[in-house]
């Protein structure tokens, strides 16, 4: 017998099949089941992707078991304390780390691209006040096909990483326009003589006439430790490899649809509170708690069965241990609570919810740990940030991941359309 091979016996006929085993360069090896239809006459279920490998990729890696997250090879840890978000989105977009030279021009082209068309203001000014920025935000990226579509030939790969800095130089600007939006106040151009990180943070503060509001510290500027830790936010959610937004991402462009609305897809899959979405009902959820007296009462409803409250910011299809961005943003809240007025009442129950939990049967049994969402909110909180704007934050982080796998999607002479099958159940 072939080692290489995994050999499945059908118990109803005694026919034997052969699959071949391909090996990752780190976790578990896959089996490459495409021609499984075509030898048994059956296909493969599995509810969720649980056990499926839609793809190869070079991008991600995840160890779950280990709570480990590398890009490229380089752990999380190191590029979310050592390297700036913009290092991360050329790590992403070109397989290294930029030389000096390459990460001036890198941000000097994101600063010139961040501005958007006038007609794409007027757009976002015609939806209502009350209209939430994941919805503003989806709308505005999609409707960048319609103003770059002239400008993109797909076969060109200079078009696509034009694309590619379109995309992460716009996101953050469509995003605070939503934000300003939806507080009825007057849109603030981008910039260009600020970083990526603090051009964003001015963007949702500023007055227009760019008069800043005060700020913690008094001096009436953003902070640089502000920028420190938004930027590091944004370097946690840069990818995830196949999570469900990218999935989506990959799946709407595999049947050759333009890349903006491809992405425009993915906001929309990240909105869900099961995914992106996490990260303002965590906050919700910590404020209905609302004492530190009333964490036992929620921690026995998430584990009542009959009972469909979940513990937001909890638990991950992946991480069977805990979640190493998690870890970070943990030791930032830390380093930042005297420095930025963290909600001290806030961190004292998602303190307590986490010491319950971690020892609690149910979530050890489960492999619940605090996910990234757990700890982004009360950071974002002191920030000024308004819940509504978390997840157009994770958004603008993952927008480079988005745009990376779609790319790396596109050059892959194996990609298909997807096309998944049923077990039908009608009549
Ligand atoms: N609170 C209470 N119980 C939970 C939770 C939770 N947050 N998450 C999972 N469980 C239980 C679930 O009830 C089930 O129990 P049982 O085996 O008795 O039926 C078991 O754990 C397995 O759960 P599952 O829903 O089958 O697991 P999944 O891998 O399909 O779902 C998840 C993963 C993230 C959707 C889920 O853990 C969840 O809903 N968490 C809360 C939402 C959240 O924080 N999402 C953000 C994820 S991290 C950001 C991102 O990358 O998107």
């Amino acid at each position: 017998m072939n080692k290489d091979t995994l050999t499945m016996i059908n118990n109803r006929t005694n026919e034997q099949y052969e699959f071949d085993i391909l090996d990752a360069t780190r976790g578990p090896s896959v089996v490459d089941i495409s021609s499984f239809y075509k030898q048994t006459g059956m296909f493969t279920y599995d509810v969720g992707y649980t056990s499926t490998a839609s793809c190869r990729s070079d991008i991600t890696f995840i160890d779950g078991e280990k709570g480990e997250l590398f890009y490229r090879g380089i752990p999380i840890e190191a590029l979310a304390t050592k390297h700036s978000f913009l290092e991360t989105c050329y790590l992403l977009l070109n397989g290294h780390l930029p030389k000096r030279a390459e990460l001036i021009n890198f941000d000097l082209e994101l600063r010139h691209r961040s501005f958007i068309d006038e007609n794409l203001h007027r757009l976002i000014d015609a939806f209502p006040d009350s209209a939430h920025p994941m919805s503003i935000l989806a709308s505005g990226v999609s409707a960048l096909s319609s103003f770059y579509y002239e400008h993109l030939n797909v076969a060109d790969e200079q078009e696509y990483q034009d694309m590619a800095r379109r995309i992460v130089a716009k996101i953050p600007t469509l995003a605070a326009f939503a934000h300003r939006k939806s507080l009825g106040i007057p849109f603030i151009y981008p910039d260009i003589d600020r970083s990526f990180t603090e051009n964003f943070l001015y963007m949702l503060r500023a007055y227009p006439g760019g008069k800043m509001r005060r700020t913690v510290d008094g001096t009436g500027d953003i902070m640089p430790i502000e920028v420190e830790a938004l930027d590091a936010i944004f370097t946690l959610h840069a990818d995830h490899e196949q999570n469900a937004s990218t999935t989506t991402v990959r799946n709407v462009a595999s049947t050759g649809a333009h890349p903006y609305v491809a992405i425009s897809a993915g906001i929309s899959a990240l909105w869900g509170r099961a995914h992106g979405g996490a990260n303002e009902s965590v906050i919700a959820q910590l404020e209905m708690i609302g004492d530190v007296n009333n964490v036992d009462k929620f921690i026995a409803k998430a584990k009542d069965p009959n009972d469909e409250f979940r513990l937001m910011g909890f638990g991950h299809r992946v991480y069977k241990n805990f979640d190493p961005r998690a870890k970070v943003l943990k030791q930032l809240q830390d380093q930042l609570k005297d420095e930025l007025n963290l909600d001290s009442k806030l961190m004292e129950i998602a303190h307590k919810i986490e010491e319950i939990a971690l020892n609690d049967e149910y979530f050890i049994k489960r492999n619940l740990y605090p996910n990234i969402d757990f700890y982004s909110g009360v950071i974002l909180t002191a920030l000024g940030i308004k819940r509504p704007m978390f997840t157009p934050i994770f958004v603008i982080g993952r927008s480079v991941g988005w745009v990376t796998q779609l790319m790396e999607f596109r050059n892959d002479k194996k990609s298909k359309i997807a096309r998944p099958r049923q077990l039908y159940i009608g009549e």
